[in-house]
């Protein structure tokens, strides 16, 4: 056989299994507003940047006909590609193919680019469409899942892993993404659940959609097992490059350097936070004040909103941005907001971005909901989070900072390396009015006129603790600044902590509260 005949055989084998599950199997996914799976690839990457491994890889179930059944590349593609010139690993589940379950060679092309990825140390990204373990082949299907989550977490902080959950992901299968970095997910295709509708209504006698159960809101907005939430596929690939434009490829890189640009002129610093300490404003303008360009690429934006988590540029660098957001709930920290933040900041020291922690709340949330939800042990993630942290670290204080909250938030005391106070800045054990109370009560309830008395009391409370300058006093705030100069102070910081290096203490790993 002349080598130009081999040729053609070779392009006739990968059209066949080009096919996938088939035109029909296709048409299906496509009604439902799902592409291929393996557009989704090619959408994501880079034109002409997918080079495809293990295309005839076939499956090695014999039992109840699987042996009679032609599964093309074992319902999942894998590869290399390139995402704005970075390299990265990807692998996309097909549904169309087996319904996309996972079996033995399923799984070992999934652990083979895994390991690729670990080996090159470039971030991974894995597509999620698939009906779990696949059913005919037993305890194969379980081990691959278990050799899965073994890699992931051998890859954690080592490269950024990113999950897309572009139809069901169910089951045992969930713990795959539950493991990344980030989780995208897309209005009405993305289903995530460990048991299933039938199975609630059976067990539970319980009638629950899979939508309501487990779909892309349910996940954005009150489980934060979600990161980005997309209305189409399309929107989810954009924000999949644009947060590989934000990360490192790896642990032992910054993230790619773009050309410095100064924020939009539209958000004007010195207007953005009202000096009433109870007035609400949208702290996210603050960063974008702040910000090249004035873009923020927030994270989990609908989930725990009283934070603010995501991205940013600053003279280029990308920089991690953690708010309180007084918009919401006075941005207290809670059980959901500690989280959030603590794992944020998580990824940022393991993959070497600076964090810049701006800070306006009163303190953690006080009531038995929140004490009987744990906020002790998720509250003190944030504390360990940032003093475990050996990035760049610092610290803006905006407007208030009571009690825990401001010990939490960056302060000096968990080593922030550099903390700047706007002369708004309140620096106390608590607001000047339950300080009064406390600490006047006598004196209020004896007198005259109580009510004249609080309010004298608790301007002397004020006048005394609520201002930056007690804290500036002793160091704990090194600089009180001009909100308009914020940008310049940060920009030189940044420059200065360029060559921070701080040892870390010989042990196997800390044990933070999970
Ligand atoms: C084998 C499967 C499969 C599976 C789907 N298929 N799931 N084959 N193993 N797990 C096949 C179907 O038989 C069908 O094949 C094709 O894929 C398309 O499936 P449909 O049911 O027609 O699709 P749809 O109506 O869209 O329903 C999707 C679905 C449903 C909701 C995901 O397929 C489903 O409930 N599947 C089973 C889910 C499940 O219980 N998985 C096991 C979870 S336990 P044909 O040949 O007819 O086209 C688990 C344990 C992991 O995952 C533990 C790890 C620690």
């Amino acid at each position: 056989m002349s080598i130009k005949r081999k040729t053609r055989e070779l392009m006739e084998r990968r059209e066949q299994i080009l096919q996938g599950g088939g035109e029909s199997a296709i048409k299906k996914q496509q009604e439902m507003g799902k592409m291929p799976a393996r557009d989704r690839v090619i959408s994501i990457l880079d034109e002409n940047s997918f080079q495809e491994y293990d295309l005839f890889a076939q499956h090695e179930g014999r039992d109840f006909d699987m042996d009679k059944k032609e599964l093309p590349g074992d319902g999942v593609i894998t590869g290399t590609g390139k995402i704005y010139g970075s390299p990265v690993c990807i692998f996309a589940q097909d549904f169309t193919v087996a319904g996309g379950s996972l079996g033995l060679m399923h799984a070992r092309k999934i652990t083979k680019i895994m390991d690729h990825a670990l080996k090159l140390k470039v971030p991974l990204i894995g597509i999620n469409d698939s009906g779990g373990a696949r059913v005919q082949e037993g305890v194969n299907s379980l081990a691959g899942y278990g050799e899965i989550f073994y890699r992931n977490t051998q890859a954690s902080g080592v490269i950024p892993q990113i999950s897309v959950i572009l139809g069901p992901c169910a089951g045992g299968a969930v713990y795959s993404p539950a493991l990344t970095d980030f989780v995208f997910v897309v209005d009405k295709i993305s289903k995530m659940f460990i048991t299933g509708p039938e199975v609630i209504k059976t067990v539970l006698g319980e009638e629950i959609s899979m939508e309501e159960l487990g779909g892309a809101q349910v996940h954005s907005t009150i489980t934060g097992n979600a990161h980005f939430y997309a209305a189409s596929e399309t929107e989810c690939f954009e924000q999949i490059k644009n947060l590989i434009s934000y990360i490192p490829w790896n642990n032992n890189l910054k993230p790619r350097k773009l050309r410095p640009r100064s924020p939009k002129n539209a958000y004007k610093i010195d207007t953005i936070v009202p000096v009433d300490p109870k007035q609400p404003y949208d702290v996210r303008n603050v960063i974008r004040a702040i910000a090249d360009s004035s873009e923020f690429f927030e994270i989990q934006e609908q989930f725990a909103q009283n934070i603010v988590i995501g991205y940013g540029r600053m003279n280029g660098q990308t920089i991690g941005f953690v708010a309180n957001q007084p918009m919401y709930m006075a941005g207290v920290l809670d059980v959901d907001s500690s989280d959030k933040a603590a794992r944020f900041i998580r990824f940022c020291d393991a993959f070497n971005i600076p964090l810049i922690t701006l800070v306006d709340l009163p303190g953690y949330l006080p009531g038995v909901d929140q004490e009987h939800a744990g906020v002790i042990r998720h509250g003190a993630k944030v504390l360990y989070a940032y003093s475990e942290a050996t990035v760049p670290r610092i610290t803006v204080i905006l407007r208030k900072a009571y009690g825990g909250g401001y010990i939490a938030m960056n302060s000096r005391h968990l080593n922030a390396d550099i903390v700047f106070a706007w002369p708004s800045a309140e620096i106390a054990v608590m607001g000047p009015e339950g300080a009064a109370n406390i600490i006047f009560r006598k004196e209020i309830t004896s007198a005259e006129d109580p009510e004249k008395m609080r309010k004298q009391k608790i301007k002397e409370y004020k006048d005394k603790f609520a201002n930056p300058y007690v804290a500036a006093a002793k160091g704990y705030v090194d600089a009180v600044i001009e909100p308009e100069n914020t940008r310049d102070y940060l920009l030189h910081a940044l420059e200065v902590l360029e060559t921070k290096d701080v040892p870390r203490p010989l042990r196997k790993h800390g044990c933070i509260p999970l």
